[in-house]
């Protein structure tokens, strides 16, 4: 592929004066906007896959860089080598939230994007907050054990069984998205047409389809799960804080959630899917 050159830069994208800007990169010859940074398009699917990401960040900055390596406070990490998910999980209560993997009381997560803690400010390296909102996606979406039974399929994973392709195609949620502008007027496809952060915005219907429908970490991009009713609902509250730049997305470019028909298009989806899952017609679960 040729580039043309980059015509996109960080002062038309974002407004003046913030640190850490993002680049949306160079134009193809066919007229396609990309970012040569975004990482390919890959399937976390296990929690140890989806925990592997964070796992060294959480060291450098908790452990080593901080003050968890042991002795003082809470000393779920180790003194080297990265970060465990079974030293994580023995401190769940301190850690991962109440209810449990719910993100914002869930100190792993707020205690890293720059919230004030123990007197001072922490940021992880860029990308290691939606790491953990990915990890929290695969944990919700597991199936819930107990009671000595067959676990059952989680509320996330019955919802993957429920949506619909045709549904999905016919709302055009994946092109609206795709070509969503943000204020810069760079739309998402430029730095998202392969799942950057775990938000996966490109026009290839089938594509985006099945990996919303298959990997809980895609699936957060577009729904969450409502931490009161445990019920899944749109992502609108994501979406909207990451459009609005709040911490750890300070740098995002700024968009309107409900600006234009992509918002319009998921809420008719979501309104389709629930009919089926209120119906009872819903297929198997596909993760
Ligand atoms: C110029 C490149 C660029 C464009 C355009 C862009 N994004 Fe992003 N997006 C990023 C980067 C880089 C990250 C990871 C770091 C961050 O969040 O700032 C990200 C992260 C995200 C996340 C995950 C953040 C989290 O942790 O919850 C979501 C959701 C998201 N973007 C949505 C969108 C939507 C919706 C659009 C279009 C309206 C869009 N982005 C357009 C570069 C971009």
């Amino acid at each position: 592929m040729k580039y043309l050159g980059s015509i996109l830069t960080a002062a038309t994208l974002l407004s003046a004066g913030c640190a850490g800007e993002l680049d949306a990169g160079p134009i193809l010859e066919d007229g396609t906007l990309t970012d040569p940074n975004e990482p390919p398009l890959v399937a976390p699917q296990s929690s140890e896959e989806a925990f592997a990401p964070i796992a060294q960040d959480l060291q450098d900055t908790c452990g080593n860089g901080g003050c968890h390596a042991g002795g003082t406070s809470v000393p779920f990490l180790p003194a080297t080598g990265p970060a465990t998910m079974e030293l994580v999980m023995q401190y769940q209560t301190q850690l991962l939230g109440n209810p449990l993997w719910d993100q914002d009381t869930a100190t792993l997560y707020t205690y890293g994007d720059g919230r004030s803690h123990a007197g001072g400010t922490f940021n992880y390296q860029m990308g290691t907050t939606s790491g953990i909102s990915a990890w929290f996606a695969v944990e919700k979406a597991a199936p819930t054990g107990g009671g000595g039974g067959a676990p059952q399929p989680s509320a996330m994973q019955i919802w993957s069984g429920c949506m619909d392709l045709t549904d999905w195609e016919n709302r055009n949620v994946a092109g609206l998205w795709a070509n969503k502008g943000t204020n810069g007027n760079a739309d998402c496809i430029i730095c998202h047409a392969s799942g950057r952060s775990g938000f996966l915005a490109n026009v290839n219907d089938q594509e985006v389809f099945d990996f919303v429908t298959q990997y809980p970490s895609y699936m957060a991009g577009y729904f969450s799960l409502d931490p009161a009713t445990g019920e899944v609902i749109v992502a609108e509250q994501r979406l909207t804080d990451v459009g609005q730049r709040k911490a750890p997305n300070q740098s995002h470019p700024a968009y309107s959630y409900s600006a234009g028909n992509a918002n319009n298009a998921l809420e008719a989806f979501y309104a389709d899917t629930k009919a089926r899952l209120d119906a009872g017609t819903c297929g198997p679960p596909r993760f």
